[in-house]
């Protein structure tokens, strides 16, 4: 069976994880510094703040713009749904609009309409890596004064206009749940440029911590829960830090090789990237027809594929909600839920997997 994904754990990464489980020190500590170092290094912003997942991160977030009870969040409808979770979890109402179906972001034009004088901030996702237009984006949100809280679960590596993204949202989340090329096997990093909202987050996730030189001096300066991301975890994602420029190229490499052998099939549509944008290729998508039949059949011709990802207007979770507005009907969203494709995508993954792959999803479409 090709798998879909396989997580990069190398003797280097389990080494590390070792030595934290010798050194006895398991909490939250200077690993998670470590790692927390090597992502904003990376990225090239101010403060990254590790946390036990991208939906409690973006919870943070919003909790630290101080959204709630009497606000709207705008978020696309072709998303996971914990872009949306966040928002009835703080007690706001979720807003959700269309996406563009070349690009699989947010309409930005849908999203602006939807703008009303309760709308605070809008939650677009950089989704499967693809960055998201910033300028545009920024323009919006300048224009009705709202911030901008990227969901960029998928997205850690992608760039736009030669910067990494987590340099253009207000607060910008990455998730490094598995499925992600750096994972901690469950945690999500924050990144921002906005000294105050890093306090606050970094002392909400510790239980409202403030800075304090020793443990007698510590003060509980506000009510806080505990998002904390332990050493051993962040272990996986430090050492896997230090090769993510060889990982990400080759994701794009790989990606490319899956760009040119489908090329020129008049039944497979390749998404495209954001003008001025570096796609991270956290997923690779094709829009396809029948798609649940072909992900059955290359299934049993040993090959895992799956779905790209939900659509929230078709959720029982949104429809019950009755803080939730779904504006339109949602007719690319619906497509995409409908139609995207993932194919295998890992570092291992070899040049006659991909050949395979691409022979037997071409088979498929031919004899349907
Ligand atoms: C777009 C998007 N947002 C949020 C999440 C949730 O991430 P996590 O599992 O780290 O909470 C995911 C998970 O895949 C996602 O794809």
């Amino acid at each position: 069976m090709i798998p879909l994904i396989k997580p990069y754990i190398t003797q280097e990464v389990k080494d590390k994880v070792c030595a934290v489980l010798d050194s006895g020190y398991l909490t939250e500590g200077p690993v998670t510094q470590e790692f927390e170092q090597c992502v904003r290094d990376y990225i090239g912003c101010k403060h990254a703040i590790a946390v036990t997942s991208c939906t409690t991160g973006l919870e943070l977030a919003l909790r630290a713009l101080g959204v709630g009870p009497g606000d709207e969040i705008i978020v696309p409808d072709y998303t996971y749904p914990a872009t949306a979770d966040v928002v009835s979890i703080v007690g706001a109402t979720v807003v959700i609009v269309d996406i563009i179906r070349d690009t699989m972001l947010i309409d930005y034009a849908a999203l602006e309409k939807a703008v009303t004088p309760r709308t605070k901030a809008i939650i677009p996702v950089s989704l499967f890596g693809n960055p998201l237009d910033y300028d545009r984006l920024k323009k919006i949100a300048a224009q009705h004064n709202l911030k901008i809280i990227e969901d960029a679960a998928c997205a850690l590596g992608a760039s736009y206009q030669g910067a990494k993204v987590g340099n253009f949202a207000d607060i910008t989340v990455f998730s490094l749940h598995p499925r992600k090329f750096i994972t901690t096997g469950e945690g999500g990093i924050i990144a921002t440029n906005d000294s105050a909202l890093a306090e606050w987050m970094g002392s909400y996730k510790h239980f409202g911590m403030g800075i304090a030189p020793d443990r007698l001096a510590t003060q509980f300066e506000r009510i806080g829960t505990n998002y904390k991301l332990s050493n051993v975890l962040a272990a996986i994602g430090f050492v896997q830090m230090r090769h993510i420029n060889k990982l990400l190229n080759q994701r794009i490499k790989l990606s490319g090789a899956y760009c040119e052998l489908l090329m020129g099939n008049a039944e497979i549509i390749i998404p495209q990237t954001t003008h001025n944008g570096i796609h991270s290729r956290q997923s690779f998508c094709v829009y396809v027809k029948d798609r649940d039949l072909i992900i059955k059949k290359m299934r049993e011709a040993g090959v895992e594929t799956q779905i790209g990802t939900y659509c929230l207007h078709k959720q029982k979770a949104f429809l019950r909600n009755d803080r939730c507005r779904i504006v339109g009907e949602m007719p690319e969203s619906k497509y995409a839920f409908e139609n995207c494709l993932t194919l295998p995508l890992f570092d291992e993954l070899t040049e006659e997997n991909q050949k395979y792959i691409t022979a037997n999803l071409l088979n498929q479409l031919k004899s349907n």
